[in-house]
């Protein structure tokens, strides 16, 4: 079990932490951690008796937020596809109040090998707080609005999901690693993946969903925020 503090509890090493040169630093890395579960006690009404999915975890960034900002929280459950980061936060960042859980689902960046069968690894109905920060900004045009679906189907019925992605507007619908576009060079499969932001509001309206708040490019490379919930 760690302790409540984050400096007396472990952080991923650097090899572990997604979305490049922006979480290296462990100051940095900590910072926008608390920085996410702040803006999601504001956005989202994230509390101390919470059910929070946090999809596409990695190695667990934002619970190491949630430990810095409350302690612990009635369920973080944090959930992705590559079974190393997943491993290094079970033994390092689980306890009472944190699991994770690695699901083999496709990702043709992340799990090429993972079978179609999709899942976010949540009953219906069972989540407060969902939170997937970069994961719609590395996937397919297939894949975003069937998991757009099963978020909506996990939400509780107050429940709210903030999500990160590349959106614009006059930009074709969806487009894999758009030439030009950002601050990086884009380099192999699903590195950037950009939404015109009518088609990616078109597919959150078809899950049933509705957007709350919508914060454009002020996120990791200029990604957007939406905040959605249930309609
Ligand atoms: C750029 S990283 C972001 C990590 C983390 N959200 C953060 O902000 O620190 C994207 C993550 O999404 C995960 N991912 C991609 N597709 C997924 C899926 N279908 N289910 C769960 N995780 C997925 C990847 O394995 C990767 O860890």
């Amino acid at each position: 079990m760690f302790s409540k503090k984050t400096q007396d509890g472990a952080l991923p090493p650097s090899k572990y932490r997604m979305g490049g040169k922006h979480f290296k630093n462990d100051a940095a890395f900590v910072k926008t951690a608390v920085r996410d579960v702040k803006r999601l006690e504001r956005y989202c009404a994230l509390g101390t008796d919470s059910r929070l999915l946090d999809w596409g975890c990695g190695a667990g960034r934002l619970a190491v937020g949630v430990r810095e900002h409350f302690g612990r929280i009635a369920d973080y459950h944090g959930v992705d596809v590559q079974p190393e980061l997943v491993e290094w936060a079970e033994e390092n960042l689980a306890g009472p109040g944190f699991r994770f859980t690695c699901v083999d689902v496709s990702n043709e960046r992340y799990n090429p090998d993972g079978t179609p069968e999709r899942t976010l690894s949540a009953e219906p109905g069972s989540v407060d707080v969902f939170y997937a920060y970069s994961v719609f900004s590395h996937m397919n045009d297939e894949d975003t609005p069937a998991y757009l679906q099963l978020i909506g189907e996990a939400l509780a019925p107050e429940g709210r999901a903030f999500v990160t992605c590349f959106v614009e507007e006059d930009v074709p619908g969806w487009e894999e690693n758009p030439e030009g576009y950002g601050p990086l060079e884009w380099k192999g499969r699903l590195h950037c993946t950009r939404f015109a932001r009518w088609h990616f509001e078109d597919h959150v309206n078809a899950a049933r969903l509705a957007v709350d708040r919508f914060e454009y490019g002020r996120e990791t490379d200029g990604q957007s925020l939406y905040v959605l919930r249930k309609r």
